[in-house]
């Protein structure tokens, strides 16, 4: 495994990775969502970058990107244990010099739901991806399904710009009751920890309600935003049910539909999301759905 802290570096070595390329893009403070992402790209392609880097520019002035959790050598050692071969590790101004100026800038699905809660943020994400591609030039790019609206906008993006990967959208990891693995768990005291259950549970209603026929969006969106509204803990940003690729809000669900929501626990914002498509994944374990999806004969 080889460590690689600037852009030259991997242009000089681009050229000798037999391809495909899988590239797994990532803040770091790994968990096992994201290296259930790197296991996957490791069994599609014979070379595997991961990129590390908190990207400053999809944090808006009163988030929390001072303190998101870094261990760099914690996540070189579990990136090391899953056999990738190159981890980019750019600093701020390798990705920012000075006299930066260029944005990729979208509209529609950037707008809603997380993009309305943080503007800019997918403005930042958008350009990052893009920068990351660039650089790379991965045959394949994965992403979690966690961040749903983030895949959404990835795919988009590299539809209309021609981009030259393929984005792969690899399902949530749980944790045994339900919640969602995520960097910012880690926020969580252990009265809140119990609380977010709150997230799976709302987006399991859901589930459940569609597919005993509820077709009505706002009745399932009133049933989470009650069950949310029992937990002391929780204040509501958003409860959503929208058309999966376009993320408009949906009056009737006749077609495949992403039920998603945003969640506060004390000072922690959470978000999660369930598919409503017949057979649609609704998270996985290591020893699961990602063992079976590597494994589809078993
Ligand atoms: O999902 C993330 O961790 C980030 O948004 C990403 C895709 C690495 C871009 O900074």
């Amino acid at each position: 495994m080889q460590v690689v802290k600037t852009i030259a570096e991997i242009r000089k070595l681009r050229h000798r990775l037999s391809d495909p390329v899988g590239l797994v893009p990532t803040m770091g403070y790994l968990h096992q969502g994201h290296l259930a992402l790197v296991k996957i790209a490791r069994a599609e392609n014979p070379t595997v970058v991961v990129s590390i880097f908190v990207n400053p520019t999809q944090f808006g002035p009163n988030e929390d990107l001072r303190t998101y959790p870094r261990d760099l050598n914690r996540d070189l050692k579990l990136l090391q244990g899953e056999k990738a071969d190159i981890i980019f590790v750019p600093s701020d101004e390798e990705m920012y010099p000075p006299g930066f100026s260029s944005w990729v800038d979208m509209e529609k699905v950037t707008r809603c739901l997380e993009g309305a809660s943080r503007p800019g943020h997918f403005r930042g994400v958008a350009t990052i991806c893009t920068k990351l591609f660039n650089i790379v030039q991965p045959t394949r790019a994965y992403f979690g399904q966690k961040d749903a609206q983030q895949a959404v906008v990835i795919k988009r993006m590299v539809a209309d710009l021609n981009m030259m990967v393929e984005i792969v959208v690899v399902p949530t990891v749980r944790e045994s009751d339900g919640l969602a693995l995520s960097s910012r768990n880690i926020y969580l005291n252990s009265e809140e920890r119990q609380a977010a259950t709150v997230l799976f549970k709302a987006l399991t209603l859901a589930k459940q309600l569609w597919q005993e026929g509820e077709k009505d969006a706002d009745k399932i969106r009133q049933a989470m935003t009650s069950l949310i509204q029992k937990e002391p803990l929780a204040q509501i940003d958003y409860v959503s049910v929208a058309d999966a690729t376009t993320l408009e809000e949906l009056n009737v669900i006749d077609q495949p539909a992403l039920a998603s929501l945003a969640v506060r626990i004390g000072k922690t914002r959470l978000i999660d999301n369930v598919v409503l498509e017949k057979d649609a994944p609704f998270g996985c374990s290591i020893a699961g759905e990602v063992f079976r999806k590597l494994h589809p004969e078993s």
